[in-house]
């Protein structure tokens, strides 16, 4: 690491000020500040109450090894605050971290993203600036987002100038923390060059140069849309391969390794599942759909949105093979959901294809019980309050019977098992690994159906005690 103060393009050393205390603005910033001590970094957030749980011993965002990293810069070099004017009147350099998600109304509903809160940010930014800003677009956004930002900031003085530049984030939750210390690459993109190496050197506090990527402002926002639709792609590759895994005998964990082994594709991200989850592969294919129907491309659009349709179809197939199974009726059995969050390590629940199998589940009328380490009670309520209400957001009174009727949240998976037809495990955390399969089996309906949606357990063991194992991609 070293130790250079870096300095604004007006000499005085860099002040950061991140709006958005999100599971990107918060991990990103907690790193930054933690390998920049000469960095002052301020985080800002419209809600208090994420602004508070950042300054608690209780943060908002689980995540491993974040809270070591937030308590070491926390009153040093970094800070949380509400206080939107005075953190951005201080700064040089100010990151858009807010969140962008699908439209759900008016022109492009369901796809083109919803850009109000990037809007909004760069109106306040300019409102309250009266000295030159770097202003990064940390947020992804759809190509040349950067152009309205720059009007809208350009329009508010003519004496305060402001280099726009696009940085997107390649960070997965659950392994956020060692992304951010070891990133494949860093990506600025921008016409200043001058604005590009005072964010570079941020950087290279930790990162080496050769990791730096500098491009055109459009080529960056397209490399994060595009890189997120890469990685979907793979994964409803591999999903498209298990149905037809599930057809022939064939064993797609084995496909995978066969094929990852060729240098070319390479063996990551080929793991099968119950379906993509997380805020960003869905939203940025359906936004590069928008794009791509927007500049008259409906092949292209077409192509992608495919990546969508396969993901939906591997959820629904998933909930299809439990019915069917089960006897083809799962009414009034209980069934253990082990597993709320879209992947391991998070408490990030949001397009988990959990929240997707439940509700359908909830349709046939079964009895669910839930458990996740880390999502609580409220959460996993809210999320599939949210899903069954639908587009007006208004529960029925048989809708919301349907929820408290046929819902309850355990404190272990064994407690989610004890008595349950079936176990339905929707994400892959390690614990679930080293459960006593042994006495969960005696506390469970026979014939005792495990449906594993993470290939995850270890089918043999399973199958010995005297379960009745599905596992995706295997037949
Ligand atoms: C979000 C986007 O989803 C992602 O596409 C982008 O790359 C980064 O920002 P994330 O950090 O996961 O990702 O979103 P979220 O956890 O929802 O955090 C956004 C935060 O911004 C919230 O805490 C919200 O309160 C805050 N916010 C939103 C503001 O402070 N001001 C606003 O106007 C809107
Ligand atoms: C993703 C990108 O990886 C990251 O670079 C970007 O900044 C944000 O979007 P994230 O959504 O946090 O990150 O997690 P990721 O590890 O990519 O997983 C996304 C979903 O795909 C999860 O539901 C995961 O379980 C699923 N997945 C991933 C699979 O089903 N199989 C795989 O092989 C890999």
């Amino acid at each position: 690491m070293t130790t250079n103060t870096t300095e604004s393009t007006t000499g005085e050393p860099t002040k950061i000020c991140c709006l958005g205390a999100g599971y990107v603005g918060g991990p990103t910033m907690a790193m930054i500040a933690h390998q920049c001590p000469d960095i002052d970094v301020h985080v800002v957030d419209l809600n208090p109450e994420r602004i508070a749980a950042w300054n608690s011993e209780e943060l908002p965002v689980y995540e491993p090894g974040l809270y070591d990293i937030v308590k070491q810069a926390r009153g040093r070099n970094l800070r949380f605050t509400t206080d939107v004017p005075a953190a951005i009147r201080e700064a040089n350099m100010c990151f858009i971290s807010v969140n962008t998600p699908t439209k759900t109304f008016g022109i492009g509903a369901g796809r083109a993203a919803n850009l109000e809160f990037v809007e909004k940010c760069a109106r306040t930014i300019a409102e309250n600036s009266d000295t030159d800003k770097v202003v990064v677009e940390k947020s992804t956004l759809p190509v040349r987002t950067a152009e309205s930002v720059k009007r809208i900031l350009s329009s508010a003085s003519s004496t305060v100038k402001f280099d726009v530049l696009s940085n997107p984030e390649f960070l997965a939750e659950g392994t956020a923390i060692d992304d951010l210390l070891k990133p494949d690459r860093i990506l600025i993109g921008g016409d200043s060059s001058a604005a590009i190496e005072k964010l570079a050197d941020v950087y290279k506090h930790w990162v080496p140069d050769e990791k730096i990527i500098r491009t055109n402002l459009w080529s960056s926002e397209l490399s994060k849309l595009t890189a997120n639709a890469f990685l979907a792609q793979r994964v409803s590759s591999i999903n498209a391969i298990s149905a037809l895994c599930e057809a022939t005998g064939a064993d797609v964990d084995e496909v995978a390794a066969a094929i990852g082994t060729d240098s070319r594709i390479g063996p990551k991200f080929l793991k099968a599942s119950v379906g993509f989850g997380g805020s960003c592969f869905q939203k940025d294919i359906l936004n590069l759909v928008y794009l791509c129907e927007h500049f008259g491309l409906p092949e292209v659009a077409q192509y992608w949105e495919q990546v969508v349709k396969m993901n939906d179809y591997q959820k629904y197939r998933f909930t299809t093979r439990i019915v069917k199974k089960m006897f083809n009726t799962v009414s009034s059995k209980k069934i253990a959901i082990w597993g709320f969050a879209f992947k391991k390590d998070t408490n990030d629940t949001r397009e988990s294809a959990a929240i997707y199998v439940c509700r359908d589940l909830l349709e046939e009328r079964a009895k669910l019980t839930i458990f996740d380490p880390q999502v609580s009670l409220e959460q996993i309520r809210k999320d599939l309050e949210y899903l069954i209400a639908g587009p007006n957001g208004e529960l029925t009174d048989a809708e919301r019977h349907l929820l408290n009727d046929n819902v309850t949240v355990a404190k272990s998976a064994e407690e989610a098992a004890y008595g349950a037809h079936a176990i339905a495990l929707m994400t892959e955390w390690d614990e679930f690994k080293d459960c006593d399969f042994q006495s969960i089996y005696k506390s469970m309906m026979k014939p005792a159906f495990v449906f594993d949606g993470r290939n995850l357990l270890d089918n043999q063991m399973l199958a010995d005690i005297g379960f009745d194992i599905e596992s995706i991609g295997k037949p």
